[in-house]
């Protein structure tokens, strides 16, 4: 497995059934729209600025919720495949975050879903927010998932299989290659502490909260197979550990959320 910097394409084939269908990725989902309902995102916005869409579930369930969506990812194969459903009225293109700053963003939200910002470094992160807070308004939201430098579910599952060496696996500010479809990607952990440090200067950080600390990492789709009753139950869980915000640096991803000041 070769290690190749932020390359998706060779996912993107697959990555609805890896992740958008999977179990897994749905009750995730679910989590993230229960926290986007929570601060009337769809009584607050009218148009969302999309990056790393990859195959375009979120940008089409803004869509069919009345909102005027761009959609944007590094990956041609991706934007083709989110283009390939069909749904019309979605403004799809390819960008990689690079090339944020030549880009006019005249929305009134910025959304980043399931980990594309992992996919770089800290102060690359630094510059991407810096890049997207000079050209949104007052009062405009930012509103980032990504992945912590700890995973509970994660945790338990390599202490059952006695891995302990993979136990701090993230906990690392170097990148960390992670099997996406057989290619090697290099992924960055990036604390809730950290992104609000990041943020904090021109955004009010409204929200903060876990998404999957029960729920496991997608990439135990297969061990839930025929625990599907157990699944359930943790998905149950979430929701209370939904209420604490402290979880978050502990889970597979967390949102994070900021008014523009
Ligand atoms: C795990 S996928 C998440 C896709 C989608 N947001 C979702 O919720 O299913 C991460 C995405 O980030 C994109 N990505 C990675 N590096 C990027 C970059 N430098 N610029 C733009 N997109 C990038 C990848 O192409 C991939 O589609």
């Amino acid at each position: 497995m070769s290690v190749k910097k932020q390359l998706f394409d060779n996912a993107a084939a697959s990555y609805d059934t890896t992740f958008t269908k999977s179990h897994i990725g749905r009750f995730q989902r679910a989590r993230v729209y229960s926290y986007l309902s929570q601060i009337d995102f769809f009584k607050r916005v009218k148009s969302v600025f999309e990056i790393n869409c990859g195959t375009g579930a979120d940008a089409t369930y803004f869509h069919e919720n009345g909102l005027e969506v761009t959609a944007t990812d590094r990956s041609t194969k991706m934007i083709e495949a989110a283009k390939n459903k069909g749904t019309t009225g979605i403004n799809f293109f390819p960008l990689d975050f690079s090339k944020l700053a030549e880009q006019e963003i005249t929305a009134d939200a910025l959304f980043s879903n399931f980990g594309g910002l992992n996919c770089v470094p800290g102060d690359e992160l630094k510059t991407i927010a810096s890049t997207i807070s000079n050209k949104q308004q007052k009062g405009d939201l930012i509103i980032w998932v990504i992945m912590p430098r700890f995973c509970f579910m994660e945790g338990m599952y390599f202490l059952s299989r006695l891995k302990f060496g993979k136990l701090f696996r993230r906990n690392t500010a170097k990148a960390v290659a992670v099997n996406v479809d057989g290619t090697a990607v290099e992924t960055f952990y990036h604390s809730p502490r950290f992104v609000k440090r990041v943020l904090n200067d021109t955004y009010k950080i409204e929200k903060v909260k876990p998404v999957a600390f029960f729920l496991p990492p997608s990439y135990l789709e297969g061990f839930f197979k025929n625990k599907w009753f157990l699944l359930n139950f943790l998905n149950r869980l979430e929701k209370i550990a939904g209420r604490m915000s402290f979880l978050s640096g502990w889970s597979d991803h967390y949102i994070i959320i900021g008014v523009k000041k």
